[in-house]
């Protein structure tokens, strides 16, 4: 099995092909590891870099994770204590660490773009864990993953999308993936926060959370982004919550099968419930350890292009 793709850089044009071999993969991934400590040889010989150029919990440990069960060698690199704080421009930056001899770049960055621009210049398999508020491939990867392995399919679902569409990488990735496997896509959300053109990708557009919930079978719930100045885009956060926080009482009024996401860190309280964050209807620690076994699929495929 090998890929079309040579870097990824988003969901958007990834073939039907290639998502299908990335998720078959994932799933042995995972039940090697459900089995079995043992490290797999997939990445013998192979370097890899992280280097995130903005925070990370989940994306970064499990990217570090994946390669390092694959017998990848890990570079880490954080701009927060690199050169960078003595004038280094990103570009001499990365082209110092290729020059050690990498295979293959993981990158996180603030700002849209950076990831394709690698790849212009780079010798190296260009991977994005990120890119301001365009795309989060992985974690569209492991969205659509833990989706299916929870309902089983993914054509025919209704997916909605719910709160800081603006800022939001994951709601790209999702909407490409999940459409691309033949879901129903849709967005919910203050209309401050909701892409004015996003329709022209086929997704219908919610207003009201509970009738999203009626006729949904999946909320993927999105943090709001308050360190992007995400609180400007409606009065409080006591409104947001009252109009599109996701609670129990919610539920329980609307569809108390609906499957509820979140790509994490949670605003707890704001977005989702407590008692919804901890509850029956979210998978959201399944996602984090899907996480592992995507990035393991997404790295070995590619490692071997
Ligand atoms: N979901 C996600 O990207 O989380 P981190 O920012 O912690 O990597």
């Amino acid at each position: 099995m090998s890929l079309h793709i040579k870097h990824l850089i988003g969901l958007q044009n990834v073939p039907k092909e290639d998502i299908e071999i990335i998720l078959k993969s994932t799933k042995k991934f995972k039940e090697h590891f459900q089995t079995s400590k043992e490290k797999l040889t997939d990445l013998s010989g192979k370097t890899i870099a992280n280097i995130f150029f903005e925070d990370s919990t989940r994306t970064r440990t499990s990217f570090e994770l994946a390669e390092k069960r694959l017998s990848a060698d890990v570079l880490n690199f954080s701009s927060s204590s690199s050169s960078l704080s003595k004038g280094e421009s990103f570009k001499d930056t990365v082209k110092n660490i290729e020059a050690m001899n990498i295979d293959m770049i993981v990158v996180r960055h603030s700002s849209a773009g950076i990831p394709f621009y690698l790849t212009k210049y780079s010798q190296s398999v260009i991977i994005n864990a990120g890119d301001g508020a365009h795309e989060h491939p992985t974690q569209g990867l492991l969205d659509i993953y833990t989706i299916k392995e929870k309902l089983g399919r993914i054509k025919g679902l209704n997916i909605c999308i719910v709160g800081d569409i603006a800022h939001s990488r994951v709601a790209l990735s999702n909407l490409f993936g999940l459409k691309t496997l033949g879901a129903n896509v849709s967005f919910c959300g203050p209309s401050t926060m909701i892409p004015r053109d996003i329709e022209k990708f086929g997704a219908k557009v919610y207003n009201n959370i509970d009738k999203a919930i009626r006729e949904n079978d999946i909320l993927n719930v999105l943090r709001i982004q308050l360190e992007r100045d995400a609180g400007k885009n409606f009065p409080s956060i006591r409104e947001y919550t009252n109009y599109f926080g996701i609670t129990e009482q919610r539920i329980k009024n609307n569809n108390e099968n609906i499957l509820i996401l979140h790509p994490g860190p949670i605003n707890r309280g704001v977005e989702l419930s407590p008692e919804v964050a901890d509850g029956n209807n979210q998978v959201i620690l399944d996602q984090v350890t899907n996480g592992v076994a995507v990035r393991m699929a997404v790295l070995s495929l590619l490692g071997k292009n």
